[in-house]
């Protein structure tokens, strides 16, 4: 998500940093930050905003410094502020913190950690981080052995960079389900999140394992593990260029950000359920709103209004909540009849798209409840609603959408079973489903292991001149997401409908060469499903199903099957097929050479009506 930037050796350490961090610019960021150090002191410098703000910074003092760390934030605890920015100080300015990820018990710490007496600045997670460590330091302890041992307190996801004021010559660096990469040099060594800030540097790189603790030092590197028992070092030779590097590798963004969906789901569940197994977000309404709301109106557009059926899908299901779904550039105009109890949610991935916006703003006219899901803080959106659940995705680079909605249906997922918690809704298995929201992340990184036999399938299916996406229930919405990846980047006609609709009207258009992709991740009707697969086949369609590994009545039916993981919910399983789905665009549009992350007549986001 953020940029991580590291630098010991001879050359002037705040330039090194500075240029790296410019060379991950391209992630995304809102904020930036440096500290170096400065005769007997750490000197930090940060700033809201673009790095050249921060740069401006260094020009009026150019500072000259052997080590120093830097890092580009992209706000999740706390909006993007100068305060809010790393590096952070523990509470004895002893040491100095740049962190990526999120920590889940941040929270509990921060309130042990003040009524012991601490006082916190910002609003991060990561001054908490920077205060546990610096407590463990206070004991007398070396850096490493403080990071050690204090890293033990923390719950979640991180990469984190430490430097102490009295160890002038090392940097301390670990990492949790969050990238970090050394660069050796010469005589000098380097750290970052990402391979693309090491490359002018070095091409000899360290990747740090999960857990492990790396002292950085002019001369050399030191790792080792939890338990303090050294490991060995072997680097690795990168050959990629700069833009293969910015794409970790993959050849396009919405290759690498499908690939993150796994990570997104643990970024987007971390911190929201606690050992109760209750679901809790930081920024919601009090319980009695949730008595009170008689009708939900979902407004959005492209994905993320998808991932608003889904949600209607969930509350109606779940909640017996009446639930609308409408697009904002229809609802901004359509005098739509509000109830003053409703709830409006927004969902939006930039928090920017100008249709919403104004949607929103029509119902702040009116005084109606609005609660937005945004993926960018300090967006418009984010700003204006009443209360606004972030989704935690990182900063999505592809113009079309792929890990956004995950984590947005993700959301929509959690706040339907938190709203059934406070209104202990009978007959909800809300244990259960929390339990299969906590093992999601290894279910997706199963679905991806599917990316084989999607290419196979791209390399059959590539020229049809149609493909229709069909399904029953949960799986009609997942159908017309899958259809937007097909046309947006691929640019296939496509048709989605619900499968029962077929015969009253699409069914004429199937003919052979043309492709329907069936989702069936709703079991309760398969067995009408295959009705529906023979309607297509008898006119000469090909069919390929999506669908579970235990679904033994759809696979028997089809031309070609995937099977994702169940979960034992139909939302989620439906979710997971959408990730096979989303290869399966991005593989045909590749063997049509499509341009995969910019496609033609489109924007990543929508400023204008
Ligand atoms: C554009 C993007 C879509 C996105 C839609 C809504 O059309 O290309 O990927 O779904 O805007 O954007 P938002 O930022 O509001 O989710």
């Amino acid at each position: 998500m953020c940029g991580i930037a590291g630098y010991v050796g001879p050359r002037n350490s705040v330039e090194v940093v500075f240029d790296q961090l410019k060379r991950l610019e391209y992630r995304g960021y809102d904020s930036a930050g440096i500290a170096y150090l400065n005769g007997q002191d750490i000197k930090v410098l940060k700033r809201a905003g673009k790095l050249s703000v921060l740069g401006a910074l260094l020009e009026e003092a150019p500072p000259e410094s052997h080590l120093a760390i830097a890092h580009s934030r992209w706000a999740t605890h706390g909006p993007p502020t100068d305060i809010n920015a790393h590096p952070h100080f523990d509470q004895f300015e002893q040491i100095s913190i740049i962190h990526n990820g999120i920590i889940e018990n941040y929270l509990d710490l921060k309130e042990e950690l003040v009524r012991d007496g601490h006082v916190f600045h910002s609003e991060t997670d990561t001054e908490v981080a920077a205060h546990v460590i610096g407590q463990e330091y206070a004991r007398g302890v070396p850096l490493e052995e403080a990071v050690r041992v204090g890293v033990k307190r923390l719950r979640g996801a991180y990469a984190l960079v430490v430097i102490s004021k009295n160890e002038r010559e090392k940097i301390v660096a670990t990492r949790n389900a969050s990238p970090l990469v050394i660069g050796l040099g010469e005589a000098e060594n380097y750290l970052a999140s990402d391979i693309p800030a090491l490359l002018p540097y070095t091409r000899q790189v360290v990747v740090l394992e999960e857990d492990l603790i790396a002292v950085l030092t002019q001369d050399g590197i030191r790792i080792f593990d939890g338990q303090g028992n050294d490991q060995s070092i072997e680097p690795i030779h990168i050959e990629w260029d700069i833009a293969a590097a910015q794409k970790g590798g993959y050849e396009h963004f919405m290759l690498k950000e499908i690939h993150e969906q796994p990570e997104v789901i643990a970024q987007c569940l971390a911190g929201r359920i606690d050992e109760k197994q209750r679901i809790r977000f930081e920024q919601i309404f009090s319980e009695h709103v949730w008595h009170e709301v008689d009708r939900v109106n979902i407004i959005a557009c492209g994905t993320a209004y998808h991932a608003g059926l889904m949600g209607k899908y969930l509350f109606e299901k779940l909640l017996r909540l009446p639930t609308d779904v409408f697009h904002s550039s229809e609802f901004r105009y359509g005098d739509p009849v509000l109830s003053p109890k409703s709830l409006a949610i927004f969902i939006s991935q930039s928090g920017e798209t100008a249709d919403s916006l104004a949607a929103l703003r029509v119902c702040k006219e009116r005084r109606i409840r609005t609660l937005g899901i945004v993926n960018v803080i300090g967006s418009s959106i984010a700003r204006e609603c009443d209360r606004t659940i972030f989704t935690q995705a990182g900063p999505e680079i592809s113009v079309a959408s792929t890990k956004a909605y995950v984590a947005q249906v993700l959301v929509l997922t959690m706040l339907a079973l938190s709203v059934a918690q406070v209104k202990e809704m009978p007959g909800v298995r809300v244990t259960e489903c929390v339990h299969a929201l906590r093992s999601l992340r290894e279910r997706a990184q199963e679905a991806l292991t599917l990316e084989p036999q999607v290419i196979e399938l791209a390399k059959q299916f590539f020229d049809a001149p149609l493909f229709f996406f069909l399904g029953r229930g949960v799986d009609a919405h997942v159908a017309l997401e899958a259809a937007l990846k097909m046309k947006e980047i691929a640019y296939i006609p496509t048709q989605e409908s619900p499968a029962g609709e077929m015969k009253h009207g699409p069914l004429a258009l199937v003919e052979p060469g043309v492709v329907a992709v069936f989702g069936a991740a709703e079991a309760s009707v398969r067995e009408k499903l295959v009705s529906n697969i023979r309607e297509v086949q008898a006119r000469g369609g090909t069919v390929l199903a999506v669908t579970t590994r235990d679904d033994a009545i759809v696979p028997q039916a089809t031309d070609a099957c995937l099977a994702v993981p169940g979960t034992g919910f139909e939302v989620l399983d439906a979710l997971l097929t959408v990730i096979p789905l989303q290869l399966l665009a991005y593989h045909v549009a590749r063997l049509k050479g499509c341009d995969i992350d910019m496609p033609r007549n489109l924007a990543k986001s929508v400023t204008v009506e």
